[in-house]
């Protein structure tokens, strides 16, 4: 179920061809946002505004779309070359009225012969439906102009609908230059019309700044075709919130919210759990599947996907990652990241640009990847960072594996083959191979390649100092321990020098290498009692599977 643009946008019929031309008005300052960014570039469930009006507009497919711009039009253009590079962009240097910026988008323009719409750049919900209505409605009363008006509680700072005594429209006037009785009008003026082009050229030629602001009113050009004996319709909308801007940054979170709510009700109504709407936040261009369970605090963001019976959070934000069926993202903050069917991440992961995680694989708990190939069913459970690592299928990463992929200068990669074993704290330096079938002893740092069915081990050899405790914590809860189990032992195990006056001198264990043991090259996680004849085990996970 994906839409036609990043915003929602559907393409909508248009009963006698399209329209000629779509003019956004996108010039004026916005100055109640309070931001050295221009308003039209915040964003709307992770869209910015303007991309709502150049979405909706698009989905029309007019001969021309012309987007009016002036403050802060260096970045206003950027984005537009971004999002809409179909787009013309006129500039109005000076905002002289939205009069004079349809003016002046026309005049870059040639000779139009059908239908122009004129839309704001900040006016985020309107849709491309409605648009179409508009010019249905527009075209099958044949009027000269029309007008999408709603009907709200407070009309303050709006224009207003003046209707005639046949309820007939007779013009717009704007709440400053409005009379104490046309005030009192609950009707206003969305700023959104459709005109017919003719209409529309006169009109516009008519236009002299004989009002409160001085400027050149658009919205004159109903009364002068009214005055012309030609026809003006006006279509009431009932879905408020496509006729509202966004002016300051109260308006835009609740917009956001409204916006929000209603994709959450989308997908609800489509087969996805939303434990808390309140705290889900689901941009519009996110998909997800049948089954999906979003929990609190889970926020899907980008081209985000999520396939049938998959689980999401709780307090998980995913830009960009696309999560397979039935898996589950716990806790989680991932990007650009592609999880596979049947996965397990988190709690607590970080999954940078670059992780791709196969079937059945687990990215566990403070675990940072980037740049990370994970195969099917491989695990990589607690306290690792994989950057620029291919693990392969089933390999098994003990507990606090670093991946170390930089040197301060530049950026290699790493391998470890099929079925695998790297043991818990060890480093692995790259460039290095592990090859398929190979083991790292725990504590480890490889430097380089392990080859099939190969241990690598490299560190100091565990050696112990027989008696340290009683003589240097003498009095202590721990000697009084340690002489207790001593006792216990009996005394084959007590070891020589216990009772000594002096330090003996610090001496390797086994002065012949013995060979290493399976507890020695592995294990986090020892069985309490007998750890000489353990079998070895990287974490508990291994456990787990
Ligand atoms: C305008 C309407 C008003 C309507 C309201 C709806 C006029 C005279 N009034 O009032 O009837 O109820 O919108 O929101 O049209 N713009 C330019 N260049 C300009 C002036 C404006 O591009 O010179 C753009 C703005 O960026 C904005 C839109 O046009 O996107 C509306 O301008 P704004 O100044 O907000 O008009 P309002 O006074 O709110
Ligand atoms: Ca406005």
């Amino acid at each position: 179920m994906s839409s036609a643009a990043p915003t929602g946008q559907q393409t909508p019929v248009l009963e006698g061809g399209p329209v000629s031309a779509v003019v956004v008005l996108a010039a004026g300052e916005g100055k109640r946002m309070r931001s050295s960014r221009s308003k039209l570039l915040h964003e709307i469930a992770g869209h910015s505004m303007l991309s709502y009006a150049l979405d909706a507009a698009t989905a029309l497919e007019p001969e021309h779309i012309v987007v009016v711009v002036g403050h802060l039009r260096e970045q206003v253009e950027a984005h537009l070359a971004e999002i809409a590079p179909h787009a013309t962009t006129v500039v109005q240097t000076e905002q002289r009225g939205t009069g004079h910026a349809v003016q002046v988008a026309l005049e870059a323009l040639p000779e139009l012969r059908g239908d122009v719409l004129v839309t704001y750049g900040d006016v985020p919900m309107l849709t491309a439906e409605t648009l179409a209505a508009l010019v249905a409605g527009h075209r099958t009363a044949g009027t000269a102009v029309s007008v999408l008006t709603a009907h709200v509680d407070d009309p303050t700072g709006y224009g207003r609908i003046v209707r005639g005594a046949g309820d007939e429209v007779l013009g717009i006037v704007e709440d400053r230059d409005a009379s104490e009785a046309q005030r009192t009008i609950h009707e206003i003026n969305s700023g959104i019309y459709v005109f017919e082009p003719e209409a529309l050229r006169e009109g516009l030629a008519r236009l002299r700044p004989t009002n409160d602001q001085g400027e050149l009113y658009l919205t004159d050009v109903l009364g002068f075709a009214r005055e012309a004996g030609r026809a003006v319709g006006a279509y009431a909308i009932e879905d408020r919130w496509q006729t509202e801007g966004v002016n300051d940054r109260v308006q835009l979170a609740r917009m956001n919210a409204e916006v929000n709510r209603r994709t959450l009700e989308r997908w609800m109504r489509a087969g996805v759990t939303v434990v808390d709407p309140a705290s889900t936040w689901v941009h519009a261009s996110v998909d997800l599947a049948e089954d999906v369970t979003l929990l609190p605090g889970t926020s899907l963001e980008g081209a985000t996907s999520v396939a049938a019976g998959a689980t999401i959070g709780p307090d998980t934000t995913l830009v960009d990652v696309e999560v397979g069926e039935g898996a589950s993202v716990v806790r989680t903050h991932g990007s650009l990241a592609v999880i596979g069917a049947g996965a397990s991440v988190g709690p607590f992961a970080y999954l940078r640009p670059g992780t791709v995680l196969g079937e059945r694989g687990k990215i566990g708990t403070f675990v940072e990847t980037k740049n990370a190939r994970i195969g099917d069913r491989a695990k990589v459970p607690h306290l690792t960072y994989a950057g620029d690592v291919e693990i392969g299928e089933d390999a098994n990463i003990g507990a606090g594996v670093i991946f170390a992929n930089y040197d301060g200068v530049t950026k290699s990669s790493s391998r470890v083959g099929r079925a695998s074993f790297v043991g818990s704290d060890s480093t692995v330096v790259a460039p290095v191979t592990v090859a398929d079938g190979a083991y790292v002893g725990a504590g480890s740092t490889v430097t380089g390649d392990v080859g099939p069915g190969e241990l690598a081990v490299s560190r100091a050899r565990q050696r112990n100092v027989p008696g340290w405790v009683a003589r240097k914590r003498s009095g202590s809860k721990t000697a009084a321990a340690a002489e207790e189990a001593l006792a216990a032992a009996g005394p084959a195990d007590r070891a020589p020098g216990a009772d000594g006056p002096v330090d003996p001198p610090e001496v390797e264990q086994h002065v012949v290498p013995a060979p290493l043991s399976d507890q020695e090259v592995v294990g986090v996680d020892p069985p309490t009692s007998t750890p000489s004849t353990s079998t070895p085990s990287s974490t508990d996970s291994e456990r787990e599977s």
